[in-house]
């Protein structure tokens, strides 16, 4: 027996020895300590020995299985570290390598990237986020608003039904979340809400799905003088610039009393935007003081609450500050147009208020 252990223990000396990768050890693993493998195979044999030497050859057995196993296991680190440092030299990047030229790299789009402006604006001067459906009913889109049946603005709204109703549309303004917040929630409500808008419409300045921001404010005592400043402040906040003049003009919607227009102050040259007082001026936004028939839809007591409302088209905005000349193009999903007026993502510019914001700004 002692002589068959040791030759055994050559023999298996010499396949440790040529097993060059983890696999073929795990084969010599097998046919060694496996349940048919030769090492067991000597064990098994101890049964049929007479006690005095199946204990003697037993204690030896257990030396040598041991011994061949920690062999094993000193021959799998090896390998394993081998193969470890093999993997490393192989799949080795190069940092120091320029960008390949076909691995051309994403951009934030202007829309996301003045939303995200915007909002961050609006959340320093203390307003909430609020949202609300693309596919509205008529009593949020257009009844709560005062905007009745037979109403001529429903016209001025060219407006989607959805399929065999004239009950649900894809919202003509995000305005519908002004009643589903005041729906929710008592005054005090400050809140501006983001969002996707549709209507029939197609040419320079108009697309079937634009994007407006909804803004507004509910309390006891709020009035036209805070509107104003809150636009101004955000304005200058905005175009990073305090040379901001706004004028506001009267003007109708069914849903604010008495309702303006506001104009920003700009000048246009070569086509681009530039703002500015003093030079023209270019229509913004729509807003006004929420019309009491708009808080008694929604349960409010408009002897108590009274409140302003605003809504502008962020695509406007965009145009305005990145000098932006055809809305259309917004749309095209051209990956030029996207190189040239897109973000990178990692730009964190500053604004006037030294606040980062989250996107970057021009290029
Ligand atoms: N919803 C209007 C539109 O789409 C914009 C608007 C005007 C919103 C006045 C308002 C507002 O909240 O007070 O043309």
């Amino acid at each position: 027996m002692e002589q068959r252990i040791s030759n055994l223990r050559e023999e298996i000396n010499a396949s440790l020895a040529q097993a060059e990768t983890l696999i073929a050890l795990d084969e010599v693993r097998v046919k060694t300590l496996g349940k048919s493998g030769s090492v067991t195979g000597l064990m098994k044999e101890l049964g049929s020995l007479p006690v005095e030497e199946k204990k003697q050859m037993g204690q030896l057995l257990n030396v040598f299985k041991n011994e061949i196993a920690a062999l094993i296991e000193e021959k799998k680190s090896f390998l394993e570290e081998k193969e470890l440092n093999e993997r490393l030299q192989s799949e080795k990047v190069d940092v120091t390598l320029p960008v390949r030229p076909e691995v051309s790299m994403g951009r934030i789009h202007p829309v996301s990237q003045v939303m995200e402006e915007m909002l961050s604006i609006f959340a320093q001067m203390g307003f909430d986020l609020a949202e609300g459906p693309d596919i509205e009913d008529d009593f949020h889109n257009f009844e709560a608003l005062n905007i009745p049946p037979s109403h001529p603005a429903r016209q001025m709204q060219a407006t989607f039904f959805m399929q065999n109703t004239t009950d649900k549309v894809l919202r003509t303004q995000t305005s519908g979340v002004q009643i589903r917040t005041m729906e929710g929630k008592k005054p005090p409500i400050k809140i501006v809400a983001p969002g996707r808008t549709y209507r029939r419409d197609y040419d320079m300045t108009h697309t079937p799905m634009f994007h407006q921001i909804e803004g507004l404010v509910i309390d006891k005592k709020t009035n036209l003088a805070h509107l104003k400043t809150t636009l101004v402040e955000f304005m200058k906040l905005f175009f990073e610039t305090d040379d901001v003049a706004l004028r506001f003009r009267p003007s109708y919607f069914p849903f604010t009393e008495p309702s303006y227009e506001a104009d920003v102050g700009c000048s246009r040259e070569n086509g681009e935007f530039k703002i500015k007082s003093g030079a023209g001026w270019c229509e913004l936004l729509g807003c006004g003081m929420v019309h009491p028939n708009v808080l008694k839809n929604c349960g409010l007591d408009p002897d108590e609450y009274q409140g302003y409302a605003f809504g502008c088209g962020i695509d406007r905005f965009a145009m305005l500050k990145y000098g932006i000349p055809d809305l259309r193009s917004f749309f095209d999903a051209d990956m030029r147009w996207i190189k040239h007026y897109g973000f990178l993502p990692l730009d964190i510019p500053t604004n006037t208020s030294g606040l980062s914001l989250n996107g970057g700004s021009k290029r």
